[in-house]
């Protein structure tokens, strides 16, 4: 078997070593990634004269057609291709002659591996800010569309007070907007370029870094090579990001699940987004919401896995490092697939006006009783006490708040007149609270503005 580093070496491997070695069934997806790395080495090479301007042509031509192969699914894999790395030097070489060895001089697949993963983990981010943005305008847009419809804001799962429906779906948009701004701040630190670190101590050839950076696309190099080659920061950093998105958004399905639920009723999800079951013809399942809450200890399990990997870890480079892929990927193939499915989940589902009103109880509006009695001038404790006697009152008549009349009212405070009556108003109680981040139609509509605004810019 024709290996890159079969010098030293008296014997071929062991079968099952080689299997167990061998991260190319995962790792080939880095390929554009790796010969993008290439081809920009392959100058910085020539720029200090290791390669004529003949050689170069010739390696960078011959990346081009592997890339080709790669692209075009023609690409034939070896048993002795071990990674990715060295398949496409293996065809490289096959394709343009011994010229193909020059290629890795002064680089190792230390500094190679951990350069192609923060060049295609900076695309993968690309994409999945993109995917984030597409979820909050999808809620931000039905947040509008359902602007009128009031339901029980919840703690501890309790009936609180009444908010409007699309306050609660903006708090989302919120949460994602946190999302947003950590993974641009993340991506300054993936953006940075270890190749020229070689194996663990930096390369012999008087390479310009900065030049190779700038033509990858880096925004700045590693300032130590035994760190570069070793750090995986940046991939426990976006797991971690990836995590929280996933964690947002299993809080997000629990909410939705529970409010899709015969008992609640308050929204249904589209036929398209839901499925059924194989015995029970009646059920419509949310399952899209139910494995967006699933995948969660998944990408937890991979953030996890990536950390233990790396602690105690001996300075510099070691194979448990190859253990970092399978983490980042999987996640980021989860989310990859679940953002625009929760964004498709969103856009298409309807709500139930008449059923959120509908279980708006009188408790929720104790508050605002509450908030009447200090308008008349009665410390808020003392005012919490005496709304406390009207919901016994109420209780022990078992009748809501609004049935009690303004003589019951008197009766338990003086400071209650005709116009307690006016307080017991769920639309009016939504609407007093108008406070810059609360609940009233006119702040709801100022975070969609200011939301729209964030979104656009
Ligand atoms: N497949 C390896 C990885 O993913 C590439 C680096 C191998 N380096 C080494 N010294 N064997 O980490």
């Amino acid at each position: 078997m024709a290996k890159l580093w079969g010098g030293r070496f008296g014997k071929d491997p062991d079968k099952l070593l080689w299997a167990f070695n061998a991260s190319i069934g995962f790792d080939q997806r880095l390929f554009a990634a790796d010969i993008t790395g290439s081809i920009a080495y392959a100058k910085a090479l020539e720029r200090v004269e290791i390669l004529t301007s003949e050689e170069a042509t010739m390696i960078t031509d011959g990346l081009a057609q592997v890339l080709q192969e790669f692209e075009s699914g023609t690409f034939a894999f070896q048993p002795a291709d071990e990674d990715i790395h060295t398949a496409v030097e293996r065809r490289l070489q096959e394709l343009v002659g011994p010229v193909a060895g020059k290629l890795h001089t002064g680089r190792s697949r230390n500094d190679q591996v951990a350069t192609d993963v923060r060049l295609y983990l900076l695309l993968k981010i690309e994409v999945l800010s993109v995917l984030l943005r597409e979820l909050q305008r999808a809620m931000v847009e039905k947040a509008e569309a359902t602007l009128d419809a009031m339901m029980p804001g919840y703690t501890h799962l309790q009936p609180a007070q009444p908010i409007l429906f699309s306050h609660w779906l903006m708090s989302f948009v919120w949460m994602l907007e946190r999302d947003a701004g950590r993974l641009s701040d993340l991506k300054r630190r993936v953006s940075v370029m270890p190749l020229g670190s070689a194996a663990l101590a930096g390369n012999t050839f008087g390479m310009d870094r900065a030049a190779l950076a700038a033509d990858l696309g880096f925004e700045s190099i590693s300032r130590n090579s035994l760190d570069a080659v070793a750090d995986r920061d940046f991939i426990a950093e976006f797991l971690f990001w990836a995590t929280l998105v996933q964690i947002h958004l299993s809080r997000l399905s629990e909410d939705m699940v529970i409010y899709a639920s015969g008992e609640f009723g308050f929204l249904e999800l589209d036929d398209a987004y839901s499925t059924g079951s194989s015995i029970m013809p009646q059920k419509k399942n949310p399952d899209p919401l139910e494995l967006a809450r699933g995948k969660t200890g998944r990408l937890i399990g991979n953030l996890v896995t990536l950390l233990i990997t790396l602690k105690g870890l001996p300075s510099a480079y070691d194979k448990d490092l190859q253990e970092d892929k399978e983490p980042l990927f999987d996640t980021i193939d989860t989310l990859e697939i679940e953002l625009p499915v929760i964004a498709g989940v969103i856009a298409t589902l309807t709500i139930d006006r008449e059923r959120m009103a509908a279980t708006l109880q009188d408790e929720l509006l104790a508050t605002d009783l509450a908030d009447y009695l200090v308008h008349q001038g009665v410390p808020f404790r003392e005012s919490h006490h005496i709304v406390g006697q009207v919901v016994r009152a109420a209780l022990a008549r078992g009748c809501g708040l609004t049935q009690l009349s303004v003589q019951e009212y008197h009766e338990i405070s003086p400071h209650f007149s005709e116009d307690v009556v006016e307080m017991l108003d769920f639309r009016a109680a939504v609407e007093r609270r108008d406070v810059a981040g609360g609940t009233a139609t006119s702040s709801v509509k100022a975070q969609i503005r200011k939301a729209r605004a964030i979104l656009e810019g």
